[in-house]
């Protein structure tokens, strides 16, 4: 990236950050909400090659993510929920109110898609989360994110991920936080992975 766009980027940054601490609403401090919202998001927003973000499920906490991709002009972050009482929570016009599965004929290819807090939230049976997953794979481009986050308690987690591993995707790097996956300090054992489609 030529440095007129570095400077652009970290001044595009600076403002979102300013938004984050001083004006996003409602925040849940939660410490799985303080990795996404302090980490990983601000490390998608550096990176160049992300243009499209799918975020999954919406709820009145994760009403303002889209506005901190704002003054990345080049991304569109788009978001997808099934539910009507959830659809103003969504990105202002690029919500999709449908399971984003059905998304899959005539949305793809993203570059980032994010699964937080839809399992056992929605995406409930194993069906469910096997046809999830095999959905995200198939909207990914090559070399795609995928950014699974579950409650994870010992010998029970909402999802199996290993099986993720093993359906077509690479364990990769949780960006803003270099590994691939990352059990928050959440008393629910809120854990993240992420996955790279090969
Ligand atoms: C716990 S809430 C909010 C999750 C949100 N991603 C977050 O980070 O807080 C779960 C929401 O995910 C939605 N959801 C579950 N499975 C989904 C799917 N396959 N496609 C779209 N939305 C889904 C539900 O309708 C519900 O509104």
């Amino acid at each position: 990236m030529g440095s007129t766009a570095t400077v652009r980027t970290r001044a595009g940054w600076a403002l979102s950050a300013l938004y984050l601490r001083r004006i996003a609403r409602p925040r849940l401090m939660t410490p799985d909400r303080v990795v996404l919202e302090e980490r990983i998001f601000p490390s998608l927003y550096r990176d160049p090659s992300v243009h499209r973000i799918l975020f999954v499920g919406v709820s009145e906490f994760t009403s303002w993510y889209p506005a901190i991709f704002r003054t990345r002009r080049d991304v569109a972050f788009e978001t997808a929920d099934p539910r009507s009482d959830a659809a103003r929570y969504g990105a202002r016009g690029a919500h999709w109110q449908t399971r984003f599965e059905e998304l899959r004929a005539h949305r793809p290819p993203y570059d980032v898609i994010v699964l937080n807090g839809i399992f056992e939230y929605g995406t409930d049976d194993e069906d469910e989360k096997r046809t999830s997953i095999a959905a995200a794979r198939e909207m990914l481009r090559t070399g795609g994110l995928l950014l699974l986050g579950y409650r994870d308690r010992g010998p029970v987690a909402d999802i199996d991920v290993a099986a993720v591993g093993a359906s077509g995707f690479e364990e990769a790097p949780i960006p803003g936080v270099g590994r691939a996956r990352y059990r928050t300090e959440h008393p629910n054992g809120h854990t993240y992975a992420a996955f790279s489609k090969p």
